[in-house]
């Protein structure tokens, strides 16, 4: 390359990258995957450490901290940074809102409204549209200085964008932390047993206090804007509504939450939209701010001491309590993952009663120390589970004792183990335990999963317990008289009573509805059938996103870890783990066995195009995280070997001759060398063709036998797979629906095929066997 060229492509690697952050931050629309934004980055920082006379200090590299500072210099506001007033009830609003009636002499006045955030307020200073500095809030006078910080913000630009920004701008906000990384941070830390943090608001505080800003980049914080401070050279817009707006237009995330309405039930109407979303929030909020919107309000309106007259914060209710330990148990999960719990004296917080709370694990109750008859502080957040989090150490009986892990699960009996250097006791029963099997039957039955409805806890139990369900799976062998009997056993077991004629009726009826709402379930999602697995993290949205770019549990399941990673949001953890899930047999097993019992995932798609675009062989080799292959070694490699598989048997020179130096050499052929990387090499390279085989250029264009018509697809076919089969008869010009309906042409049904079939047959629509569809396309390909 050229110096032109080098520049050139620097200049188009950061705008690419700025735009990316815009679009994720402030339009919150994400471009690219997030291993795209890093291949990104790598290359920029490559090009940048071989010319550093490019480099300059708001490009993209250089958020990602500097050396420790000694401490951090004083910051003197030129306007001070003033807190609110607080409000907890309606009744203090009513008086807020007349208060500001009575001084500005008008009625239903106009405010501006938004989330309050809980993190911690920071002001940021541009130049000419450049950030050149950032400091905390301290005392409201002075403050901090912590550019270095905040500059790994990702969600501060550190340039300004367009150009009819004042001289100097003087940006106000929050820097918080979102519960996602919040989440994803203390279950690290519970993983390596390090300290957990016991709030969000307390991981911003901490990551900003760092004096050392590469460990700040490595606690990824969030910004949102909420106001200005000194402005020179240039003019804001005369009301607060329109700040925000100018502030996002600039390139500054602001709330999407934000609105302005009149009056106290306008404020009551967006207090209460709020708190009902509050749950779903990405990130922790502890009430709303009213502030009037007009600017001239406001100058009439003034301060106190320390707080505006012309704005309040209305609060919600609490999220940390304190409350008193009566006992603590440990649960053991689907996955035998052991968890510590405290049952507690029945405490109200964040809005609901609750009597326990997690410990996480074994280190974490060592760390805090919790004790039997403890006074502790529960937190509440969302509909996540409570947790203590902290205890008040002076308020200890001198009898309490300290908590150890039982060695054996109380459930079957089995040991409790822990991995070399892991945080988490395992039950080591598998599925020998009757709570491991419960919690997994019970996830899949649950509401979001496949949603069973009316098989609860202690069926799961009881059905678990006397064999009858011994894996997901068993659930669709399932019959009426498998029910009966086993609620004759339990009656037995339990010594109820013989059941008199009426009793009898109600047990039948009771066991046709749950037969028939587990035939119900069949008919589900891709979405639904993935989280219902119950694979270690992943949740409902990872499911989601795995659905939709995948589109096909064939293909998902048939996938190497790495190209789970090509799905925005899903980073080299959460790929690893499905990986790990789908290399087990027996769980393999378990969703052979659910679709061949007529489990029908409905919504069956190709996989996004989006996937192939800009993996090549280079990013592949790069989502592999195989040691010393940096982005421009995985480009070396791939310009000579151009498929990965072509690496399994080359011998270490060729590296060599491929340009790589000999000790990189040496290390990509001894991770080379272990069976397993080889295997996923070969398995990347069918899964690539998969790929692209399903990703069929229009279809409509195709003209053949079966052309208009409309062609659904049921139960296990045994001498081709379902995909195959769409594959072809979508070659021959069908096209092949999802459900069944009166326009459907034919339905081709398999072994133990479902409700479809059922419904075919209720509209009098035609049904192939496989005989006759493997006849016709023999006939017609
Ligand atoms: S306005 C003069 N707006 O709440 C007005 N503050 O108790 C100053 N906060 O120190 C603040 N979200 O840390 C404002 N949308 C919002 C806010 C907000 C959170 C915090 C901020 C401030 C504290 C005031």
């Amino acid at each position: 390359m050229t110096m032109t060229d080098v520049a050139t492509r620097i200049a188009e690697l950061r705008r690419q990258l700025d735009d990316a952050n815009y679009r994720y931050h402030v339009l919150d629309d994400p471009a690219i995957p997030d291993a795209d934004y890093d291949r990104l980055l790598r290359e920029l920082d490559e090009l940048e450490q071989a010319h550093p006379e490019l480099l300059t200090p708001d490009s993209p590299t250089q958020r990602v901290g500097g050396a420790p500072s000694g401490a951090f210099a004083a910051v003197r506001h030129a306007i001070p940074m003033l807190s609110l007033g607080n409000a907890f009830t309606e009744v203090e609003v009513a008086d807020f809102v007349r208060r500001v009636e009575q001084k500005l002499d008008r009625e239903n006045p106009t405010f501006s409204v938004e989330p309050k955030l809980d993190g911690l307020a920071i002001s940021l200073r541009y130049e000419h549209g450049r950030l050149v500095q950032g400091a905390t809030r301290g005392d409201g006078a002075t403050g901090e200085d912590v550019t270095a910080n905040l500059r790994t913000v990702k969600a501060i630009p550190l340039q300004l964008r367009g150009d009819d920004w004042p001289d100097v701008l003087e940006v106000r906000g929050e820097a918080y932390m979102p519960l996602a990384a919040f989440k994803a941070y203390n279950e690290r830390a519970l993983a390596e047993g390090g300290k957990v943090l016991a709030n969000p608001r307390n991981g911003a505080a901490g990551s900003l206090r760092q004096l050392d800003a590469r460990i700040s980049a490595r606690r990824p914080l969030a910004f949102y804007a909420y106001g200005t401070g000194l402005v020179e050279g240039g003019k804001l817009p005369d009301t607060h509504s329109a700040t925000l707006q100018r502030l996002r237009e600039w390139g500054l995330p602001v709330s999407a939450e934000s609105r302005v309405v009149s009056g106290s039930d306008g404020l009551l109407g967006y207090y209460r939209r709020i708190g009902d979303k509050r749950d779903a929030l990405p990130f922790d909020i502890d009430g709303v701010v009213y502030k009037l919107d007009d600017y001239a309000d406001q100058r009439e309106m003034g301060f106190v001491s320390r707080a505006p007259r012309w704005a309040i914060a209305h609060k919600f209710p609490a999220q940390e309590q304190t409350t008193v330990v009566e006992t603590i148990e440990v649960n053991v999960g689907r996955t035998g993952a052991v968890t510590p719990w405290v049952l507690m004296r029945p405490v109200h917080v964040g809005g609901v009663t609750v009597t326990r709370a997690t410990l996480h694990n074994a280190d974490q109750v060592a760390r805090l120390d919790v004790r039997v008859g403890d006074t502790v502080i529960v937190r509440r957040a969302g509909d996540v589970i409570p947790e203590v989090v902290r205890v008040m150490p002076d308020q200890r009986t001198p009898d309490a004792v300290p908590w150890s892990m039982p060695r054996q699960c109380p459930v079957c009996g089995s040991e409790i183990v822990r991995e070399e250097g892991a945080a988490v006791w395992r039950c080591s029963g598998e599925l020998t335990c009757a709570s491991q099997r419960r919690e997994a039957i019970g996830h899949f039955a649950s509401r979001r999963a496949m949603d069973i409805d009316g098989l609860g806890e202690r069926h799961i139990e009881n059905l678990s317990e006397l064999g009858f369900v011994k894996s997901v799976a068993d659930l669709y062998t399932l019959e009426r008289d498998d029910l009966l009997e086993m609620k004759r056993r339990c009656d037995e077991r339990d010594d109820t009573v013989p059941g008199t004629v009426k009793a009898g009726k109600v047990a039948s009826r009771w066991a046709e509805n749950l037969i028939a709402a587990i035939a119900r379930s069949r008919d589900t999602t891709l979405e639904r059938f993935l989280f219902a697995l119950g694979i270690e993290h992943v949740g409902e949205s990872t499911a989601k996103a795995l659905a939709l770019w995948f589109g096909d549990i064939e293909v998902i399941r048939r996938l190497p870890w790495p190209l789970f990673k090509r799905v925005p949001d899903i980073g080299g953890e959460v790929a690893r783990a499905i990986g790990h899930f789908l290399d087990q047999p027996g769980n393999q097993q378990v969703i052979d066995d659910l679709l061949a019992r007529g489990v029908s995932i409905s919504d069956a798609h190709p996989p996004s195009p989006k996937l192939r675009e800009g993996l090549d062989m280079a990013t592949l080799l790069v989502d592999l995280d195989i040691p010393k292959i940096t982005r421009l070694r995985a480009e070396q490699l791939a310009a000579v070997f151009k498929q990965v598989d072509a690496l399994i048997d080359a011998p270490e020179h060729n590296f060599v001759t491929a340009g790589l130096p000999a000790e990189t050499a040496r290390a990509l052929a001894a991770w080379l060398d272990d069976a397993g990387n080889a295997r996923l090499l070969g398995e990347i390279g069918g899964a690539l063709s998969r790929l692209d085989v399903i990703t069929p250029a229009a279809p409509t264009t195709v003209t053949g036998p079966l052309d208009g018509q409309s062609v659904v697809l049921t139960g296990t076919l045994s001498a081709l797979t379902r995909e195959d089969a769409k594959v072809r008869l979508e070659a021959l010009g069908a096209k092949v629906a999802g459900s069944v309906s009166k326009k459907t042409s034919f339905v081709v049904a398999g072994e133990a095929a479902g409700s479809k079939l059922a419904k075919a047959e209720e509209l009098g629509v035609e049904v192939w066997d496989e005989v006759r569809l493997l006849a016709f396309l023999g006939e017609h390909e």
